[in-house]
């Protein structure tokens, strides 16, 4: 799909629909046409402009549009990033359901907009374009058609300005919608092989180095953790490394995705609705590989490693037992309290091995890792775990621009006692139930060494049941935004 910003003489151009964003107590547009189609509207007492208001107004005369969709957007002082993304990702998904193929969309005055112009202009088209995406491959029929193009509605000058920005904000949500994708596949689809398959496949055209370390070569390099999460499964493990790399980078960052293509609980099963959605707890995996793939078609001036570790927690006589212990890749020992703690396993040898390897000065990882932090933050907010002020810091301001919401919690030392094993090093499993979203980042932290670190929990975020104004129901996407955004301010 293509994004432009474009000017046009309303009385000419012929158009399928033009919505115009309108807010219920200040005027957002200069021409004068639309701004006679909103008194019109006011009026008549139709419509007001409140907050996901809308109505059509059709064949209006000295406009060329077929149709006219006023969007309401509320108070004028409460207008931000995330209300100009809803909106226009709930046009785009209204045009669809009518069969459109173009949209245009009336870019409010650049100061008008109660935000910095570009950023106005960021949040429509991501809105837009986010909106734009349906996951629908296993869909045989009613397949929906997405729109094919979108313009945003502007002056000559203001178009020439920020002209440049379509094609950003196009390259990072395509990052999104990629990640969604993979999410969104069941797992008899991605298979830790066939997932594997998929992300080197991708990153080699996008012109990543990329490394797919199998399992003998895991059993060589000792990488204990991962292995025996992967013991259950008929299917084989792998870490992908992938690099993108520029020359005169200042910095090297180590992104690291938690990528378990299904998580039954392995022998420690999970019991009634909680195995339904765990295809996606590879949703780590998933924006990682995204990120990586999108630093390099935007260029990204800093060096990235994704590291992906890709198993599939299963049960079998193969499987790793409750009370069995392993040798990690750091040489530590862990006593498997619990089976379906397995994200913690494959990310601290992952961890490790990056670390080790290649050396980077900062280290983020994400994963869909406890339950525990769904419960404290709910399904919408990730949790960010870091003993670096600047770098947490960093993520949460990332998180409020991109509204992929971040909330830090705490990595208490006492706590550490939860994790000790009467056998073993450390224990996978906590003593406790209680402030299990921390002792996870805990048992992570075991791991990092010295590295600067920060941990995110995004097992609420990562998947949704039910659609909103800008996805579609299944992966978010959750991330790869965010990740995007942080990298600039590293
Ligand atoms: N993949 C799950 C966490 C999860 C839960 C993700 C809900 C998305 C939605 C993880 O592997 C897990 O099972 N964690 C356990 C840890 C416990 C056994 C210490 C949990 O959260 O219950
Ligand atoms: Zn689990
Ligand atoms: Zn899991």
């Amino acid at each position: 799909m293509m994004l432009h910003l474009k000017s046009a003489d309303l009385k000419k151009q012929k158009m399928d629909i033009l919505t115009v964003p309108v807010c219920e107590d200040k005027d957002l547009h200069e021409d004068p046409l639309i701004k006679e189609v909103i008194d019109k509207a006011l009026k008549l007492d139709e419509f007001s402009g409140k907050k996901d208001e809308s109505v059509i107004l059709y064949d209006l005369p000295h406009i060329m549009a077929r149709r006219v969709m006023l969007a309401g957007l509320g108070k004028y002082e409460k207008l931000n990033r995330e209300t100009l993304r809803k909106m226009a990702g709930r046009t785009v998904k209204s045009c669809i359901a009518k069969e459109f193929a173009t949209l245009w969309i009336a870019l409010p005055a650049a100061d008008r907009m109660n935000l910095e112009p570009s950023a106005g202009v960021v949040a429509l088209l991501e809105g837009a374009y986010l909106g734009n995406h349906i996951f629908q491959k296993y869909r045989g029929d009613k397949k929906k058609k997405p729109l094919k193009q979108i313009n945003l509605l502007t002056s000559r000058q203001t178009a020439g300005k920020f002209k440049h920005l379509c094609s950003k904000v196009a390259t990072i949500c395509e990052g999104t919608q990629l990640a969604r994708e993979w999410i969104s596949t069941p797992a008899n689809d991605k298979t830790p092989e066939k997932f594997a398959r998929s992300i080197a496949g991708l990153a080699r055209k996008e012109r990543l180095k990329v490394q797919v370390i199998n399992e003998a070569q895991l059993k060589q390099r000792k990488l204990g953790a991962l292995l025996a999460v992967a013991a259950g499964s008929q299917s084989k493990p792998s870490l992908v490394i992938l690099e993108h790399k520029v020359p005169g980078a200042k910095k090297t960052v180590a992104l690291v995705g938690k990528g378990v293509t299904f998580d039954s609980g392995g022998l420690n099963i999970k019991t009634g609705g909680y195995m339904a959605d765990m295809k996606s707890d590879m949703s780590g995996a998933a924006a990682v590989a995204a990120t990586l793939v999108t630093a390099s078609r935007l260029k990204q001036k800093i060096n990235l490693i994704g590291a992906i570790p890709i198993v599939e927690n299963m049960l079998s006589g193969q499987a790793t037992r409750p009370g069995d212990i392993i040798k990690s890749y750091t040489g530590k020992t862990v006593e498997i309290g619990n089976t379906d703690a397995e994200g913690r396993l494959i990310l601290a040898d992952a961890m490790a091995y990056a670390i080790k390897k290649y050396k980077p000065q900062i280290t983020i990882d994400l994963a869909t890792l406890t339950g525990a932090c769904v419960i404290a933050l709910g399904d919408h907010i990730a949790g960010v775990f870091s003993d670096d002020d600047e770098l947490a810091g960093a993520i949460t301001a990332a998180g409020e621009i991109t509204h992929e919401r971040c909330w830090r919690l705490p990595l208490p030392e006492d706590y550490k006692e939860l994790l000790k094993s009467d056998f073993a090093d450390i224990n996978n499993m906590p003593s406790s139930r209680y402030g299990g979203a921390i002792t996870a980042a805990l048992f992570l932290a075991e791991f990092v060494d010295k590295t600067r670190w920060a941990h995110i929990d995004i097992a609420g975020p990562a998947y949704i049941k039910k659609d909103n104004a800008y996805c579609g129901p299944g992966g978010t996407g959750f991330g790869v935004r965010l990740l995007m955004e942080v990298l600039e301010r590293i």
